[in-house]
């Protein structure tokens, strides 16, 4: 999904901060400058904490965290679910997901455009992929920890969690226009906030 390369890579200077995206990626160090250390990654070796609410953790390997990656309209993301834990509902506006479980039993869904919800679960060595733009989650349905492994084709596909965008952004939706889209009272809403609202 991201633009095609220009060059063999682009090994980015890390952005001061963390910052936002550049386009169509970071400046690439010189070429000279870059060492095999620029094209390897170690940070998702171990398990995140799946000790809240959801009972999971998502590392992510993108470009910001893996500058390698810049230009190359690649990333990676370690899931690790406790039993009963999910990575929430979300969608990545700029990739598909391939979704490849290495532990456990993963109940992994999403919904087309067309309204129809596909899922699978799936064991150690299986995949499943979901379009690029489309909700999505994946459960722990199995009673040992399970991990995946997620696949992206942009260097940074950015996350929109559907509790944090509906009912956790900042400043507020109001909660009139809220309770109208879902047909709910107020108060449901106000629930709703008080779970995604930090
Ligand atoms: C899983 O859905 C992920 O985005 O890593
Ligand atoms: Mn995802």
């Amino acid at each position: 999904a991201d633009p095609e390369p220009v060059q063999d890579f682009c090994v980015a200077v890390p952005p001061a901060g963390g910052g936002a995206a550049a386009y169509p990626g970071f400046p690439c160090k010189p070429a000279s400058a870059v060492v095999s250390g620029g094209f390897f990654f170690a940070g998702l070796a171990g398990a995140g904490s799946t000790d809240n609410a959801f009972g999971s953790s998502v590392k992510p390997g993108n470009v910001l965290s893996f500058p390698g990656l810049n230009t190359l309209g690649l990333a990676i993301n370690r899931v690790d679910l406790a039993p009963g834990g999910v990575n929430p509902l979300h969608s990545h506006p700029r990739a598909a997901e391939l979704v490849h479980v290495v532990a456990g039993q993963v109940l992994v869904g999403f919904v087309s455009t067309a309204g129809k919800y596909y899922s699978k679960v799936l064991t150690e060595g299986e995949s499943f992929v979901i379009p690029r733009g489309t909700m999505h989650f994946q459960y722990n349905v199995g009673n040992a920890s399970a991990r995946a492994m997620t696949v992206f084709n942009s260097q940074l596909p950015g996350v929109v969690g559907a509790a944090a965008a509906l009912f956790g952004a900042d400043p507020e939706i109001p909660d009139a226009v809220l309770a109208k889209s879902f047909q709910v009272d107020a108060e449901i809403i106000k629930l709703l906030k008080s779970k995604s609202r930090k």
